[in-house]
């Protein structure tokens, strides 16, 4: 039976930050997951642009459209109604213009029920996390890796790894934080530049992912932490369940069951009265 939850909202998410409680955020792209993550405690959900690898199969997260995302988003709000839901824009939704990245932003808040959106980018999108925030939406940014950027990062790499990029990725945080975004992610930067990114903040909300332990929070990709994505495991991601590895055994017994027979059993099936089947067969003839 579902257990009600009161809903997670930005003054919740702030307050965590005030007591010190780190928030937990996980990567969501439809209803069965939304439902147990909210039935777990999980604060926030990210339905990510990463649903272009980790459910479509792509090879980056390029060819995601606004309408995948909005298909995605709803299911995921329909199984989580009390999570703090974060639509992520995809790639070109938001890069060409204020204006372009406002109306794909209200998408998310007006057909979806998110909560706040999420962009990739440092300085140069600060505009448009304003224009954003300005519009009524709240916004998080994402720095550090950035896999919109990917090709021009040189790969899925580590960030920040010199004093003078990590310095940019500083800058850029406080540019972002400026604009009005409540929240940034980093992604993939060494331990220590999020620590002082986080100790900077201050009305932000600092959330890692694979940067360590001194953020606010944690996001994690549900596919990378229970083994669903078979191309390859980052090694940010802890495996806390393998349910790749559940699923296929149980693929391969249903496979055997039906080949020798054993499946269905008689449990799985519903049979008809004798005298609705003499008839049937009468009427047949
Ligand atoms: O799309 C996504 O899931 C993301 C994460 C990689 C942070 O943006």
């Amino acid at each position: 039976m579902a257990e009600a939850r009161t809903k997670v909202t930005l003054p919740y998410l702030f307050e965590k930050v005030a007591k010190s409680e780190p928030i937990t955020w996980l990567t969501c792209y439809d209803y069965p997951t939304a439902y147990f993550q909210e039935q777990a405690g999980i604060e926030m959900i990210l339905v990510g642009d990463s649903l272009g690898m980790t459910m479509l199969g792509f090879d980056s997260t390029l060819p995601v459209k606004m309408d995948d995302m909005i298909r995605h988003a709803s299911a995921v709000r329909r199984g989580a109604p009390n999570v703090f839901l974060v639509g992520d824009m995809p790639y070109m939704t938001y890069q060409p213009s204020d204006e372009i990245a406002v109306l794909n932003a209200g998408r998310f808040m007006a057909e979806c029920g998110c909560d706040a959106i999420k962009l990739e980018g440092g300085a140069a999108m600060a505009p448009r996390i304003k224009a954003i925030v300005d519009a009524g939406i709240p916004a998080i940014g994402h720095l550090g890796l950035t896999p919109q950027s990917v090709a021009a990062l040189g790969g899925f790499r580590l960030q920040g790894k010199s004093a003078a990029l990590a310095k940019l990725i500083a800058d850029d945080a406080k540019a972002l934080e400026d604009a009005g975004a409540f929240a940034i992610l980093l992604e993939l930067v060494p331990d220590r530049v999020c620590q002082i990114i986080t100790e900077r903040a201050e009305n932000c909300i600092i959330m890692g992912l694979g940067s360590g332990p001194h953020a606010h929070g944690q996001l994690l990709i549900y596919h990378d932490m229970f083994g669903l994505y078979p191309k390859f495991k980052p090694k940010m991601a802890k495996v806390f369940g393998n349910a790749g590895e559940v699923i296929l055994n149980g693929l391969k017994a249903y496979h055997d069951e039906v080949k020798c027979a054993k499946f269905p059993e008689r449990e799985n099936w519903f049979g008809m009265k004798d005298e609705e089947y003499d008839a049937l067969k009468k009427m047949l003839e």
